[in-house]
């Protein structure tokens, strides 16, 4: 019979063979004449199908909202730093990229697999709170170094406005808002952070909305899709610190060294 040579590479996602480009199967003519945006296209190639107005536009929600906080953020921080050291475009960007991790930026994955497990273990959010204290971890999701119960996230109250209308269970967000009820008795500052809440929602988003098999949720948790939201979302922020450097034509950064300790 016939032997199939072994191939190198299995993909799933697209296909760039014949006379037009697909995304999960949809030709890229049809991404342009249907208006696809880029929570579409990201529902294609990460999440493997065509999703929902509600959905793709909490995606496109959850990039638009994370593409910037300011210049003093460790990512932006990184950047400026390597731009105005000359660097090049790719380089100045991956140097911010870089910071993001389980402290910025990087907690949605693991903020999503500890709240899932609090909720399928039935846990209290005292329960939960105290364990993870007990396990001498930090909550990923909450907290934030200069939001607190006084200075509101409005990005937080976005996502968190989008859900309560257009989701239809909200579970995992009700029970994240009871944790951070609980860590805000400890500290103002130990909020549910965009994170925390992003996380959260695309679990309400995964279990409730029936898009999605039981595999395919334990494959977006384990993998760790979520965190994808923020890098790319930042990335567009990152770009332009880059450019607004080099448009200004900010020379080499040194750090003032007034505002260095040393304690040899
Ligand atoms: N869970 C439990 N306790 C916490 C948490 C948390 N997530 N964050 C702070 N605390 C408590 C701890 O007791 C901490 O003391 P420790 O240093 O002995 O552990 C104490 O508060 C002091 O913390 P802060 O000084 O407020 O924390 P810091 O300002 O250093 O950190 C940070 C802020 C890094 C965001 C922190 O809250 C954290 O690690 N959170 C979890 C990770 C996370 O969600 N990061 C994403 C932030 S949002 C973003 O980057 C877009
Ligand atoms: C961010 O979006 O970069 C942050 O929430 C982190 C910060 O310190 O502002």
């Amino acid at each position: 019979g016939k032997v199939r040579k072994p191939t190198s590479i299995i993909s799933t996602i697209c296909d760039d063979r014949g006379d037009e480009l697909s995304y999960a199967g949809v030709p890229i003519s049809e991404v342009c004449k249907e208006q696809y945006n880029m929570g579409d296209v990201i529902g294609l190639l990460w999440f493997k199908r065509k999703l929902p107005p509600y959905a793709s536009k909490f995606f496109e929600m959850c990039l638009k909202l994370v593409a910037d906080h300011g210049p003093c953020v460790s990512g932006a921080h990184n950047t400026i730093v390597a731009a105005r050291a000359g660097k090049d475009l790719v380089s100045s960007l991956v140097s911010g990229l870089l910071t993001i991790g389980p402290r910025f930026g990087g907690a949605i994955d693991d903020s999503a697999r500890v709240f899932q497990d609090a909720v399928d273990n039935n846990l209290q959010p005292s329960q939960f709170v105290e364990g993870m204290k007990s396990k001498g971890k930090r909550i990923p999701g909450i907290g934030h170094l200069i939001k607190s119960a006084d200075e509101i996230d409005k990005r937080v109250v976005l996502l968190k406005d989008y859900a309560f209308t257009h989701f239809s269970s909200t579970k995992y967000l009700e029970y994240a808002l009871e944790v951070e009820k609980y860590t805000l008795q400890k500290a103002n500052n130990l909020i549910l952070n965009v994170d925390g809440c992003i996380g959260v929602l695309f679990l309400d988003l995964l279990h409730s909305s029936g898009l999605f098999t039981q595999q395919e949720i334990k494959d977006i948790i384990d993998v760790g899709y979520l965190n994808g939201f923020f890098i790319v979302g930042r990335s567009v922020g990152l770009i332009g610190h880059a450019l607004d450097q080099r448009r200004n034509k900010q020379g080499l950064y040194r750090h003032q060294a007034d505002d260095v300790h040393y304690a040899l």
